[in-house]
């Protein structure tokens, strides 16, 4: 196998997050806003989805281009017909030291013991808040805090050892939360991970006052339990690993808006309509899904998935002030993708 290939800045493809489905039974204010009256997300057809062969082969090409890691998302992945079909295909690609999900728990109780046994080895579960009230909210009406918490548990019991939990923070909404989620998961074997409310897409009308920086939540649950950081497990992590002084367990928190981290992301995006993403924040992609239906061979698809990685640039969160004053000065004709469209 060659060595990863690099990117304008330098950066090698290391990671690939496959977009599985644009449909979502929940409805997180942050992600995917519940409709208002008379509106309605305009989601896929099942004919312009991916199918799986040709997500697994675009998987076995990238990682003779690089990848190591794969991450399954969504919407909600568990949503996909057959996805645990996709596990066991994408777990048969040598190669891949690192195959995870990221799921809202909902589907879980369901889909653990399947998952684990098509050779899925980490899993992510999104959970907001512990008060029941807040979480129904969080999800826009729609999720069962103890759905979710009997699928991490299921989870835990077929063979899951560390789930990471995470938690998207927005001030006034499940602040409050925070320090009873960190009791919960503290001297367990998951990790929970506090992550600032980003700016991606349009449809949450995110603003800035609704952030709450990872200094100030470090600062809030410091005042219980004493923390201390940790090294990065390898070049290019999201989170900052911290650890419980008292031996409690590990936590990360992930500041994409005061910290970014542009300058190791290593990440390839692949959503379900067949674009490939340079970054979270994109507001266009490059259609392989056209070149795959067109019959190109493997040696031009490679050339194609390389030379999208050859020209990137992105850095969006390192410019995000200087883009977000220009855009909103002027009527914006490519939106940014969204969160559920290309996966977290
Ligand atoms: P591990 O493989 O367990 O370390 O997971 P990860 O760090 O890849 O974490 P995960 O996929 O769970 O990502 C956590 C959250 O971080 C996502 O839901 C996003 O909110 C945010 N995130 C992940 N990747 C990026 C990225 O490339 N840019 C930005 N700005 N945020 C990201
Ligand atoms: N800001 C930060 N994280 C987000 N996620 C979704 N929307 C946002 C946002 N606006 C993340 C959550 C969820 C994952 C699927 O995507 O972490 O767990
Ligand atoms: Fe669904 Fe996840 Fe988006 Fe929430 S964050 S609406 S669970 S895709
Ligand atoms: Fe990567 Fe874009 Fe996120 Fe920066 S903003 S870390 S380039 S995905």
């Amino acid at each position: 196998m060659q060595n990863p290939i690099t990117d304008q800045l330098n950066r090698p493809l290391h990671d690939l997050r496959i977009s599985v489905i644009d449909r979502c039974n929940f409805r997180c204010p942050y992600c995917m806003p519940t409709e208002k009256e008379g509106t309605h997300y305009s989601f896929l057809k099942q004919d312009e989805w991916l199918t799986f062969p040709e997500i697994v082969r675009l998987t076995r090409l990238l990682v003779e281009l690089g990848v190591r890691k794969v991450r399954l998302t969504g919407g909600e992945p568990l949503l996909r017909p057959g996805i645990v079909d996709l596990v066991k295909n994408l777990s048969a690609i040598a190669g891949i030291e690192d195959l995870a999900l990221t799921t809202n728990g909902s589907a879980l109780s369901k889909f653990a013991a399947p998952l684990k046994a098509a050779g899925l080895q980490r899993l992510t579960v999104s959970l907001d808040s512990l008060d029941a009230r807040v979480f129904k909210h969080m999800s826009g009406g729609k999720g069962s805090l103890h759905e979710v918490l009997a699928g991490i548990e299921e989870a835990q019991r077929v063979g899951f050892g560390s789930i990471k939990i995470n938690v998207v923070v927005q001030k006034g909404v499940n602040d409050n939360s925070i320090v009873d989620l960190v009791s919960h998961f503290k001297n367990s074997p998951h990790v929970l991970r506090l992550i600032e409310y980003m700016d991606v897409g349009n449809c949450n009308h995110w603003e800035s006052k609704y952030v709450v920086s990872s200094k100030e939540i470090i600062r809030l649950i410091s005042q219980q339990h004493a923390l201390e950081p940790l090294p990065s497990n390898y070049f290019g992590e999201v989170a900052e690993r911290y650890r419980f002084k008292d031996g409690g367990g590990e936590i990360g928190f992930i500041s994409s808006i005061s910290q970014p981290f542009c300058q190791s992301c290593t990440r390839l995006r692949l959503a379900n309509d067949g674009k490939l993403y340079t970054c979270l924040f994109a507001t266009q992609g490059t259609d392989i899904k056209k070149l795959v239906r067109q019959g190109a061979n493997d040696q031009d698809l490679s050339s194609a998935l390389k030379a999208v990685w050859a020209k990137r640039q992105d850095r969006y969160s390192q410019e995000r002030s200087e883009i977000r004053s220009k855009t909103s000065k002027q009527k914006v004709s490519n939106p940014k993708i969204e969160m559920f469209q290309i996966g977290g």
